[in-house]
């Protein structure tokens, strides 16, 4: 499939997990795509790994500084001409802890990586997507723990739970402008982010564990980074043209 032939998108924490699994498909469906990340070797690697027939560029973002997003966007309008889709991926967890013992520090900085990050992102492509004329698609990586919470990640889902308001809220303000803003709400998936909110590698983890993770999913499994792909990919694609401020559980049924 070539959906996505001369389409111009953004991928942010793309070095790895759901962000590489996301910039993959993408490519292998014909776009020019910007892998983003903090993270140099790991997106160049993601990259290199690719077989694309469109274009292929990188940056070194951290998406909670204005001034690096905003670099992170004219990176992309001068390798493609333009920007059709922003998938605004790149987030964290801080480790899993009950509240009261959650320091003011590891708040502060998951919120700036998790909703800051996300507003700079939507704050700088609108202006070029409404520029362009041509509408776009914004689509942003939230989580089951937003509208299903349990305990030990209550700040970090609050996070996500911001951005999920965010994206309607947003949704409502661009429509005018044909740009669609969605979500996609992903349940545990073993990606490097069940280091930081677990404290132990994907790879390292005890079998009882993932047993315990995967027992409250009611298809009987842990996501996969290609099943996330898979949404945003719908999402930005013209079968989604009549979606927008929605949120897609992709959870295995998690949050019924
Ligand atoms: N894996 C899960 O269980 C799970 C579940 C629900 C939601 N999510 C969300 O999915 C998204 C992707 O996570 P993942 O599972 O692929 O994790 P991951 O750790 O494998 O990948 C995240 C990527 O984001 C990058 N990143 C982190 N902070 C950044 C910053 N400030 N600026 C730019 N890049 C940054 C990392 O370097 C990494 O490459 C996150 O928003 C996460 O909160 C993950």
């Amino acid at each position: 499939m070539d959906r996505f032939r001369s389409k111009n998108i953004i991928v942010t924490g793309a070095g790895s997990g759901f962000g590489a699994a996301i910039a993959t498909r993408f490519a292998d469906e014909g776009a020019n795509v910007l892998l983003s990340d903090i993270d140099q070797e790991a997106v160049e690697s993601v990259a290199a790994g690719l077989d694309a027939s469109g274009i292929i560029a990188t940056s070194f973002t951290n998406v909670a500084e204005e001034d690096q997003v905003i670099a992170m966007m004219e990176a992309a309008t001068s390798a493609f001409g333009g920007i059709d889709v922003l998938v605004n991926n790149a987030g964290y967890s801080h480790l899993n802890k009950l509240t009261w013992k959650i320091s003011v520090e590891e708040f502060d900085a998951v919120f700036a990586v998790n909703v800051r990050g996300v507003f700079l992102g939507c704050k700088h492509v609108i202006p070029v997507m409404i520029e362009q004329g041509t509408g776009g698609s914004i689509i942003n990586i939230a989580s089951v723990g937003a509208i299903a919470p349990r305990p030990g990640v209550t700040p970090y889902n609050a996070t996500k739970g911001a951005v999920l308001t965010m994206t309607k809220g947003l949704a409502a303000e661009v429509a005018r402008n044909n740009i669609r803003v969605n979500a996609v709400n992903p349940v545990a998936s073993l990606t490097g982010f069940m280091k930081g909110a677990t404290g132990i590698a994907s790879e390292d983890m005890a079998d009882d564990m993932k047993q315990r993770l995967v027992s409250t999913i009611p298809l009987g499994r842990m996501a996969e980074p290609v099943d996330i792909a898979g949404a945003v990919t719908f999402l930005a694609s013209d079968d989604a043209v009549f979606m927008t401020g929605t949120a897609l559980n992709v959870d295995g049924g998690r949050s019924i």
